[in-house]
């Protein structure tokens, strides 16, 4: 099943209720574009590129909500939509990306009719969707050349089928590596506050029947330190174009201790995540996410009433830390500048 897909029967937008794993599978429905903005904010879907394909389908759902009649109108309403599918969440690019490049098909002259715009609306979402599966299984390829048989992977967060439509990016080349045979074991970081790695990654890992072993993210550097790790791999939100990575926030740590230890450290990233227009990590919006999300744990208080907490949901890690960077069109190695932007062009050029 999609992590995030639309209904063709119902005309609405259909996902996976992440809040609720691993403990009910539960398919939430939308009919309004502004629910979905709110589950998209309220994490009921997250990872940046299932954030990016329910936006697409999210805008589909706004075209066909809206009243307008002739091509203009609709378009002003398609901008509302925009804006606030967008505010949703700040980091990952592929939310932007998404919106963006369904707003300038909704502006093309070829359409010549509101009902044009709003058929290619959702043909272009489901471009989105499908290709991001394609894509990730490119990727799973290539990374899966990273992999030995008998390798340990630490991961961070998730980076799944639920982060993306289907597959994942770096849970993929797991994924992949594990399909090609391989003997794997994973070390699945906790991911505090929020955790995704306990919660999510785990659930994927088992489904499928990969060794692993939950640690707590304060473990890690033990792991890495003792040579228990071959290599580190996590995802991205935004990757600017200097090679600088912004991921769900410990990954800097992570990136830091597997340098010092002499790890491999690979970020796995469809180009949609990568920001050209940003030069640098520090250009990188980052999200502040609600102290309560650090001040409880699973529904229950895990501090004294009344303190204070910071809770910034990603974090950088400076390209001098990045070992490379797996695309679908390849992996990219330093100078990420100049290579970065050729992977671009060769993926825009290949789809
Ligand atoms: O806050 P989340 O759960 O949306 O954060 C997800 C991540 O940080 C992933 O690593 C990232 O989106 C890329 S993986 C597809």
């Amino acid at each position: 099943m999609r992590t995030v897909f639309w209904d063709y029967d119902n005309h609405t937008v259909k996902m996976i209720d992440q809040r609720l794993l691993p403990f009910e599978l539960v398919i939430a429905e939308f009919d309004d574009y502004q629910e979905v903005a709110r589950a998209i904010r309220e994490m009921v879907v997250r990872g940046a590129p299932a954030i990016g394909a329910t936006a697409a389908f999210g805008l589909a759902l706004a075209a066909r909500q809206s009243q307008a009649t002739d091509r203009l109108a609709l378009l002003r309403d398609l901008e509302t939509a925009a804006e606030a599918l967008k505010a949703a969440r700040p980091t990952a690019v592929n939310l932007a990306w998404a919106v963006a490049r369904q707003l300038r098909l909704a502006a093309s002259e070829e359409l010549e009719t509101a009902g044009d715009v709003r058929e290619a609306l959702l043909q272009a979402a489901q471009k989105i969707a499908d290709d991001d599966v394609k894509l990730n299984r490119r990727m799973g390829y290539y990374g899966a050349e990273l992999i030995a048989d008998g390798d340990t992977i630490l991961h961070h967060c998730n980076t799944g089928a639920l982060a993306t439509v289907d597959w994942g990016t770096a849970l993929g080349v797991i994924f992949a590596a594990h399909e090609q045979g391989k003997k794997i074991h994973v070390l699945v970081d906790e991911t505090r506050p929020r955790l995704q790695g306990a919660l999510l990654t785990t659930w994927e890992l088992q489904q499928r029947g990969i060794p692993f072993d939950l640690i707590a993210d304060n473990a890690a550097g033990h792991f890495m330190r003792t040579g228990q790790v071959n290599i580190v791999l996590v995802g991205s939100d935004r990757t600017a174009a200097n090679g600088d990575v912004a991921n769900k926030v410990g990954t800097y740590k992570l990136a830091v201790v597997a340098k010092e230890n002499g790890v491999p450290f690979y970020p796995v990233v469809p180009t949609s995540t990568i920001d050209l227009d940003l030069a640098n990590g520090d250009l990188i919006p980052i999200e502040e996410r609600s102290p309560d999300e650090v001040l409880r744990a699973i529904d229950r208080p895990i501090a004294p009433p009344g303190i204070t907490a910071r809770n910034p949901a990603f974090d950088v890690t400076p390209h001098r830390y990045v070992t490379g960077i797996v695309t679908e069109a390849g992996i990219v190695y330093p100078p990420f500048e100049k290579n970065l932007r050729a992977a671009v062009e060769k993926a825009q050029k290949e789809t």
